[in-house]
């Protein structure tokens, strides 16, 4: 996730445009750049590696005459934060200029191509193609080039192209990527989002996917892919800035809850190539590599020590191969035992967690390889691990992880299946149909999260209750876990996980009829077992709030709410089952006044032990 900015109109641009790049920073701070276009066709660019008061002691001093730029607030997807890497990206020659959010996911294929033919590239970015490719489609109208560019695209896009020869055009355009215009008097605004120029004007127009802007000549006009003028009315905006730059979500962890289908989908593009194969990077590719593979040991804190419980049936099931999931910070003062064929797999968002680094560097003093599955582009942990696989969740603000937990899972899913087809663990059948569940569960995700009325309902039934219990079986034990902590992280109310089966042992002295239980109860292989644990529950009066199948008519009859969720491959009910349960975390939340973003006593990273 990055923020793109354009200006055009009877302003000097430099500073409208870092004034724009401010209400944007919340969508990645990494590197920055601008550019501006002066009348006569000359232009200057600065590009900075860090955030944009980085940039803003840059520009302070420079000359940067010009009515029209473009401005871009990073959030590395592909090439490690760095100057080079910063946008606005440029052709050949230096006549034109991109920024760009989103991934385009046919970047190799169509950089390999454009090498072929001459074009030389200067930075290690999927955008830059974009800018190549819109070079040799132009023949004197930008917008026409920068729709015949598009056409070649595949993945996600929000783009805005400045071209010296048409020193008095702005061109945008965008699929799947958000971009909004801004009507100014006598200006214009293309953005990532409202609040870049909601301080000068309310009137906006939102573009629709395969859309091309172009503004110049006092006027602006869309276009369709097909190359036909599109009608659009403007709109005003009504809301605040705050809520703007929450895109009209109260918070950033209701936004990013919301984001989750995005993610994953994200997280799972650059993935798989165009025949449909995964296309990881390294040794990860080797199949004697893979088939030697003898243990993976996964470390991880927090709620990535969830996803690392729930990615252990994974491996298992699909690459038999033994998993042992570790609290990096027990795991690095272990002492533990790490022989020549296992691999050790590092889980971290931020990549930057003391403990979970401290651990990679453990691993990596007794020779086993280390992957790192990490949020964040060019973090401590990937520079020190022996390969990388990134979720791409954009940068999640809300301290409670709730995106980056189940693009995660994403990524994880992912490798696994690759394991299991190197390892010959999974036959070619089982590989596709388990590859096309896997590309399913975004739409299903969306279904949950049309359901958030229940949950708010639910919220307000047990929104004054002071203990929860959360239960879970195999594979939804770490979804009652991860249910839990979301609910103490920002509620500070007190919340245990169990496995269901162990809860005659200890907590079952707890129920009473204050002590609400939430049941992962998924129609899955233990799916009785469950109901016979619920039944335990009820007998001893508490409570039962069920997240079940979505297909289950029974379950009503002996629970008191019921959340439903859509039917899927059992070991994919994970990133399903978890959203009632972040949704159940933050009403409860809400309605108890608390600081949802920023809940007491936490820090979104955890750079000291
Ligand atoms: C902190 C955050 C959690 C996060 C954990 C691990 O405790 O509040 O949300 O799960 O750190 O962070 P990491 O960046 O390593 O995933």
């Amino acid at each position: 996730m990055c923020g793109i900015f354009g200006y055009i109109g009877n302003k000097e641009a430099k500073e409208i445009l870092f004034e724009g790049l401010r209400r944007l920073e919340y969508r990645g701070y990494d590197s920055a750049g601008i550019c501006v276009i002066g009348e006569d066709g000359s232009f200057t660019r600065l590009r900075v590696r860090g955030n944009l008061d980085v940039l803003e002691n840059h520009i302070a001093g420079a000359q940067m005459p010009g009515k029209i730029g473009i401005a871009h607030t990073r959030w590395a997807t592909h090439g490690a934060p760095s100057e080079q890497n910063a946008h606005p990206h440029t052709d050949c020659h230096e006549n034109l200029f991109v920024v760009h959010n989103g991934i385009i996911e046919n970047f190799s294929q169509l950089k390999e191509e454009l090498l072929e033919r001459g074009h030389e590239f200067s930075s290690e970015t999927d955008t830059e193609v974009v800018a190549h490719l819109i070079e040799e489609k132009y023949e004197g109208d930008l917008s026409i080039a920068v729709r015949e560019a598009i056409k070649e695209i595949e993945g996600s896009f929000a783009i805005a192209v400045v071209q010296r020869k048409e020193p008095s055009t702005l061109v945008a355009a965008r699929r799947e990527s958000p971009l909004v215009v801004g009507i100014g008097k006598d200006e214009w605004f293309v953005a990532s989002a409202v609040p870049a120029f909601l301080s000068r004007t309310k009137e906006v127009i939102f573009l629709e996917d395969d859309e091309v802007v172009c503004i110049g000549g006092d006027s602006l006009k869309i276009t369709n892919l097909e190359g036909f003028e599109v009608e659009r009315q403007a709109q005003e905006i009504t809301w605040d800035l705050d809520a703007a730059e929450k895109s009209g979500y109260e918070d950033f962890m209701l936004k990013e809850i919301y984001e989750q289908p995005r993610a994953f989908t994200d997280t799972l593009a650059d993935k798989f190539n165009r025949e449909g194969d995964i296309s990881l990077e390294g040794f990860l590719l080797d199949k004697d590599y893979a088939k030697s593979l003898r243990r993976i040991v996964i470390v991880a804190c927090g709620t990535s020590y969830h996803a690392g419980l729930i990615a252990r049936y994974l491996f298992e099931q699909w690459a038999k191969v033994p998993v042992e999931v570790e609290i990096a910070s027990e795991f690095r003062y272990r002492g533990a035992v790490l022989c020549e064929r296992d691999l050790v797999i590092a889980i971290s968002q931020s990549g930057e967690t003391a403990d979970t680094l401290a651990s990679v560097r453990e691993t990596k003093a007794t020779g086993v390889p280390v992957i790192a599955v990490v949020n964040v582009v060019g973090s401590q942990m990937t520079r020190e691990a022996d390969g990388v696989i990134y979720t791409h969740a954009g940068p999640e603000i809300g301290v409670a992880a709730t995106k980056t937990f189940t693009s995660q899972m994403a990524a994880l899913a992912v490798l696994a299946l690759h394991f299991g087809k190197l390892r010959d663990a999974l036959s070619e059948g089982k590989y596709g149909v388990i590859t096309e569940a896997l590309r399913g569960i975004p739409d299903l995700m969306e279904e949950v999260l049309s359901s958030d009325e229940q949950v708010k309902e639910c919220a307000h039934r047990f929104s004054d209750c002071d203990d929860f219990l959360f239960l879970g079986r195999g594979i939804s034990f770490p979804v009652a876990l991860e249910g839990a902590l979301k609910l103490k992280e920002i509620s500070y109310i007190h919340a245990e996980g169990y496995p269901a089966g162990e809860m005659k042992h200890g907590p079952i002295a707890l129920l009473d009829k204050n002590v609400p239980v939430v049941a992962v109860a998924i129609r899955d292989s233990l799916y009785e077992k469950m109901i016979s644990n619920i039944e335990e529950v009820k007998a001893r009066g508490a409570p039962v709030v069920a997240v079940a199948s979505a297909g289950d008519p029974d379950i009503e009859k002996i629970c008191d709410r019921v959340l439903r969720v859509p039917e899927s491959m059992e070991l994919l009910s994970p990133p399903l089952a978890i959203i009632p349960l972040q949704l159940l975390a933050y009403h409860i939340a809400k309605i108890r006044g608390c600081n949802v973003d920023q809940p007491r006593n936490l820090a979104k990273t955890v750079t000291v032990e």
